[in-house]
């Protein structure tokens, strides 16, 4: 009752006119959130798809532009491999249930990372996410999957020479050529305004690097398993609140 009157609080104070075109969100702190619980870690990761459902809702009602998730990382290979496979399991269960609502709501399916990696099953559910929603004009979900941002900005640069050596491009190409030629830049989604990262760490992970450049970085304590409705709105109002110079005076 208190959350959703604090909501409503929010809400009459956020300007619709100011809000980020592109949130970006470290989703972290899921095993923590299961240790605390006594729970498995896997408990902690089950939750954290509870969040993202509501996220995404929440950031489409807002008419958010680009919500980009860190749903694994290039380094994430490291964890045991039941951790792994339990992870590579979530991008196809939560589509599955999801897909109906997200073509409703007008949200297209998006995907960033190196899908080389990837189990067969993963690309098959993120494939049918985004042909089943090619056509939406909507709110861009993002997925980043095996992503990393230092292999990203390498294929970029692999592919740049390539096309450089075959006369294709002039070697004094510019920063906004050399973008194109990253994930996002192929996507044409532009850098994000807002940076979210949850669960006390103060880190960039290999995560947009190039595009967090100019990016409103928020942190918080909270887990992503507990990360609800209020602390994204909460994050946009300070948002607001925050003058962006881009190195103007
Ligand atoms: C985020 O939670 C999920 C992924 C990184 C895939 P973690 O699994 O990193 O949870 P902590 O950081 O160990 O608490
Ligand atoms: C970042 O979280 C990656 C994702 C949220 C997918 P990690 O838990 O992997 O990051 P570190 O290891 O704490 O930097
Ligand atoms: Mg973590």
């Amino acid at each position: 009752m208190q959350r959703k009157m604090q909501e409503q609080e929010l809400l009459k104070l956020i300007d619709r006119k100011k809000i980020p075109g592109h949130v970006a969100i470290i989703m972290d702190g899921n095993g923590r959130w299961a240790r605390e619980r006594g729970l498995p870690r896997s408990a902690g990761h089950k939750q954290g798809v509870e969040s993202v459902r509501a996220i995404v809702r929440c950031s489409s009602q807002l008419e958010i532009n680009v919500l980009t998730l860190f749903a694994f990382s290039t380094e994430n290979w490291k964890r045991p491999p039941w951790e792994v496979n339990y992870l590579m399991n979530l991008p196809e269960q939560y589509l599955t249930s999801e897909l109906p609502e997200l073509v409703k709501n007008n949200v297209r399916v998006h995907f960033v990372g190196d899908p080389g990696r990837l189990p067969q099953q993963v690309c098959k559910a993120i494939g049918k996410g985004l042909e089943a929603t090619r056509e939406n004009t909507g709110m861009i979900l993002n997925f980043a999957l095996n992503y990393g941002s230092r292999a990203e900005i390498t294929q970029a640069a692999r592919k740049i020479t390539q096309d450089v050596l075959a006369g294709k491009i002039n070697s004094e190409f510019s920063e906004s050529q050399f973008s194109a030629y990253l994930y996002t830049g192929r996507l044409r989604i532009p850098d994000p305004d807002l940076l979210i990262r949850t669960s006390g760490e103060y880190r960039i992970s290999n995560f947009l690097l190039w595009q967090l450049a100019y990016s409103e970085l928020w942190f918080t304590e909270v887990y992503w398993p507990d990360f609800n409705r209020m602390h994204l709105l909460q994050a946009i109002f300070d948002y607001q609140q925050r003058t962006r110079r881009f190195g103007s005076s």
